[in-house]
């Protein structure tokens, strides 16, 4: 039998030469990626890679709650949690979400569909970025009574761009009157939804989601629903005080193909189907957090080796990096160093949210300006991009509907990786500055 030994040396040389700063997905610790290598081939000496065995065996029941485990304690997840390991990514969680709340409020609610003429309760959606604009749009498309509390877009001095979370005492709660007061109890929404950090625009709640501002009545009563996809493990948030908290696995997490989904178990549809009669939706089987919750997140076959490489991480960010305290820290070091190079530019950089408070500690964007200090310069940005692939840093390009520069700095992009973005960045702007004065 032939070996596959010529095949056997891996050459990662161009790797560690490499500063992967991507959106997403995005880069994964090199040590963790080394062993998911071994055991996708070999694993734990059975002979047989990971993806080659059975879901239901042993040895992976072990693999997902070892997951599970190292998860809870990096995010303090209380035991009334549940925590599911989903696939659809977080577009299917815009759904998910709001069709497991809506079905859970028509059983609590049996006549409350009835007695509106046919509508189901309000659902408010916190619209601070693209991803949270997307669930309100697909929460209206799926026929729900959805609205947004705020549109940053349409805030006065936004010139029709996400950047400024207005405060809470002006978003429009669904059952809160004038005077923030809760009118009727029955009146509140099903969920308020939010996205904690917008991967496309770069912004990011700071410190965190404002549920303390929140009128008592209403945070204590409406389910709280965070989309935390890219920046989950990289602060604390506190679980108990929301109802689901879901996040992609494809930036500080693990590969793509797992989403997972932390949902407080007494507001899991204890009948995924029993609120239809009631008005309630139907929801997709697979999309029914019942069916895996009851199943420990094997209902059908899971995405194991996006599970498995995921659970590598939260095992190497618990027992050698720190955990989420850690991370943070570290989160705040990196994002500091680069907003300092942004602002002390002289006019060559300029960040493309307005307000400093809610920018992104994991997404950077920023635009490079023209001789007069306030027009974006396509040219110099592809010079900048060219700089920064000169120095091995790659995927700097913004998104194509904000356009500039997006500099993603994800658990896995250490200090000294930042140091050198930091240097590019320094350079690139006496570069443009000594070219101005000449
Ligand atoms: C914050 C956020 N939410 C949702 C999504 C959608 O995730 P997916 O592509 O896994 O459906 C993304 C994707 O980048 C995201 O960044």
């Amino acid at each position: 039998m032939s070996t596959p030994d010529d095949k056997l040396t891996l050459d990662i040389s161009k790797r560690e030469g490499t500063i992967n700063l991507g959106a997403g997905p995005s880069s994964l610790p090199t040590s963790v990626l080394l062993e998911a290598a071994q055991g996708i081939l070999d694993f734990s000496s059975t002979g047989m890679g990971l993806t080659e065995l059975s879901h239901r065996s042993g040895t992976f029941k072990k693999v997902i709650e070892s997951a599970e485990e190292d998860l809870r304690k990096l995010l303090d997840i209380p035991e009334n949690y549940a925590v599911l390991f989903m696939q659809g990514g977080g577009t299917e969680q815009f759904s998910g979400t709001a069709l497991n709340l809506l079905a859970s409020h028509a059983i609590a609610h049996p006549d409350y569909v009835q007695q509106h003429n046919g509508q189901g309760p309000a659902l408010d959606y916190a619209v601070s970025g693209s991803w949270s604009a997307k669930a309100l749009k697909e929460s209206k498309r799926l026929g729900g009574n959805a609205k947004a509390v705020f549109d940053s877009r349409k805030l006065e001095g936004s010139d029709g761009k996400f950047g400024i979370i207005p405060p809470t005492s002006t978003w429009q709660l669904s059952g809160v009157d004038g005077s923030g007061k809760v009118a009727s109890k029955d009146e509140l929404p099903a969920m308020l939804y939010y996205c904690d950090n917008e991967t496309v625009d770069g912004v990011e709640y700071t410190p965190a989601f404002p549920i303390d501002q929140l009128p008592k009545e209403y945070a204590q009563n409406v389910p709280i629903v965070a989309d935390c996809s890219s920046n989950i493990l990289s602060r604390k948030i506190d679980i108990a005080a929301h109802s689901i908290v879901f996040f992609g696995a494809q930036k500080n997490v693990g590969p793509a193909g797992v989403t997972i989904v932390i949902v407080k178990k007494d507001l899991i549809a204890r009948d995924p189907d029993e609120g239809v009669s009631n008005g309630g939706p139907r929801i997709p089987t697979t999309l029914a957090y019942k069916h895996h919750a009851d199943a420990n997140s094997l209902y059908n076959t899971p995405p194991m080796f996006a599970i498995y490489a995921s659970g590598l991480v939260f095992a190497d960010l618990l027992k050698s990096k720190g955990g989420v305290v850690g991370a943070s820290q570290r989160a705040d070091m990196k994002s500091r160093a680069v907003y300092d190079v942004i602002s002390k530019s002289q006019g060559v950089f300029a960040a493309t949210v307005k307000d400093p408070a809610s920018r992104s500690r994991m997404n950077i964007c920023f635009r490079i300006l023209a001789r007069d200090g306030k027009t974006p310069n396509n040219e110099l940005e592809e010079r900048f991009i060219k700089r920064c692939r000169e120095k091995g840093i790659e995927q700097v390009k913004g998104h194509r509907s904000v356009g500039g520069i997006r500099t993603s700095l994800y658990n896995a992009v250490s200090p000294e990786q930042t140091l050198v973005l930091v240097d590019v960045m320094k350079a690139f702007a006496k570069e443009v500055q000594d070219e101005r004065r000449a």
